[in-house]
């Protein structure tokens, strides 16, 4: 604040009566006074214009005394009233609702945002319960609410910071809000003051992200599932249409190779031989990449005991794979089977790529319906940073995919170092079949 405004607000404060001269004046005045009436009482009977002077300045101190007085009683009025005008057009332009009840909890005042958000005129809610604002079901819990915060002596507080809060309007539309309650006490009476807003708006906004985000992660799913399904399907042909062909093309050459003379055409058909035994391979590999058909055909532990051993021989990392209680899998749904599938397939490719481990360990147990899987490796271990990488969707994709049926997957450093990544997810697939 500013030396001048302070000067402004000191002499709207202060009065001219309160001067240290007038008060000096006064005083000095009034003993003259005194000392004329002491005067007049001793020698007044042998001197009237003594009487007369003493008389006179006795009614003008009255006089002044009185009116000086009034003009007080008259400006404290005054301030009190301004006052008073300035606190109501304040809560009046107010843009929160503001409400304030007596101990009895009627309401004694009503702003204007409150007279708009719950449509009633302030002559009619004055000294009416405040529980007609509160819908039925929380009124008791409402009173006793107050009555609590009463107790505590708390000046004030956030009301409702678990749960949404309610309210009434006229009409009988029940809107959200956010409240905070704070209580007084005036000339031995306590108040509390209710200051809320309406956040209808805010919740509808925050409704419709959570409806967009479980379609987001519902079409993703889908997304993943067509993609799934067109693997399969391709996969499907490799291994049964390019398989069939390939095998009657290697039978055809074996009959020409027996009836060929040994010299560079026979030749030649050895080296074709070579190279569609190379191609054999080739289309095997490409197909269970694309899908495992086993995991349709044998069920989820063989394929991933398949994964393990396929992952092993190619990347030269020592892998082992444990099952327990592998029966269980058995009951396992489809899309479930795949997430865990991909999510380890995802993992040993990790490993791989970024652990430079020597072993690994993938774990596989079934307890209470629910599927626990880990995998493992003694590499240079995961950090915070590698898990925050805006490009890598890997451990995204595997979260999302886990969540998405009910599951949680968790990915930290593992124990002896490395890295540990631990998946948990209802072999039916919880919320998904929710959901569905
Ligand atoms: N087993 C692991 N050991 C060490 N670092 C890992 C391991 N798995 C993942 N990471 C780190 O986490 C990052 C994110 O992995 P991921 O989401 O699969 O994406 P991407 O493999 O495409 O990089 C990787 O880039 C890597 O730095
Ligand atoms: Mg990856």
């Amino acid at each position: 604040m500013k030396v001048e405004d302070r000067r402004v607000l000191t002499s709207v404060k202060g009065s001219y009566l309160r001067h240290p001269m007038t008060i000096a004046a006064g005083v000095a005045s009034l003993a003259a006074v005194l000392g004329l009436n002491v005067a007049a009482f001793i020698g007044g009977l042998g001197a009237p214009w003594l009487l007369g002077t003493v008389i006179l300045s006795d009614m003008l101190v009255i006089g002044v005394g009185i009116f000086i007085a009034a003009r007080e009683v008259l400006t404290a009025e005054n301030r009190t009233e301004a006052s008073q005008a300035r606190l109501e057009s304040i809560v009046d332009s107010a843009m929160d609702a503001i409400i304030t009840v007596d101990a009895e909890q009627n309401i004694v005042l009503f702003n204007r945002a409150a007279e708009q958000v719950f449509r009633l005129r302030r002559d009619q809610v004055l000294g009416m319960p405040l529980e007609r604002l509160i819908p039925g079901r929380w009124r008791a819990q409402h009173r006793s609410h107050i009555e609590s915060f009463g107790r505590t002596g708390v000046t004030s507080r956030r009301m409702g910071d678990v749960t949404t809060l309610w309210a009434l309007r006229a009409d009988g539309e029940e809107f959200p809000i956010e409240a905070s309650i704070s209580q007084a006490s005036e000339a031995g009476r306590r108040y509390f003051t209710v200051i809320l807003r309406d956040i209808t708006l805010r919740k509808r906004a925050e409704d419709e992200i959570k409806r967009s985000q479980h379609d987001l992660r519902e079409l993703s799913a889908r997304v993943l599932e067509a993609r799934e399904e067109e693997k399969t399907r391709i996969a499907r042909e490799l291994h049964d249409e390019l398989g069939q062909l390939l095998t009657a093309l290697k039978m055809d050459l074996s009959w020409l190779r027996e009836r060929l003379p040994d010299n560079e055409l026979l030749e030649k058909a050895n080296q074709m031989g070579t190279m569609l035994d190379q191609t054999v391979t080739s289309t095997r590999r490409i197909s269970a990449d694309l899908r495992p058909l086993m995991l349709d055909d044998l069920g989820l532990a063989d394929a991933a005991s398949w994964l393990v051993q396929d992952f092993a021989k190619r990347s030269g990392v020592a892998c082992d794979i444990r099952l327990v209680a592998a029966d269980a899998l058995e009951d396992v749904s489809k899309s479930v089977s795949t997430a865990v599938y991909r999510s380890v397939q995802e993992s040993l490719t990790n490993i791989a790529r970024h652990a430079g481990a020597k072993n690994a360990w993938v774990t596989f147990a079934v307890e209470d319906g629910t599927i626990h899987v880990e995998v493992e490796d003694d590499g240079r271990g995961i950090s915070p940073g590698d898990l925050a990488k805006a490009r890598s969707l890997g451990l995204r994709g595997m979260r999302e995919r886990v969540a998405y049926l009910g599951g949680e997957l968790e990915v930290a450093r593992a124990p002896r170092g490395g890295t540990r990544l631990r998946i948990r997810v209802p072999l039916r697939g919880g919320q998904h079949e929710a959901a569905a």
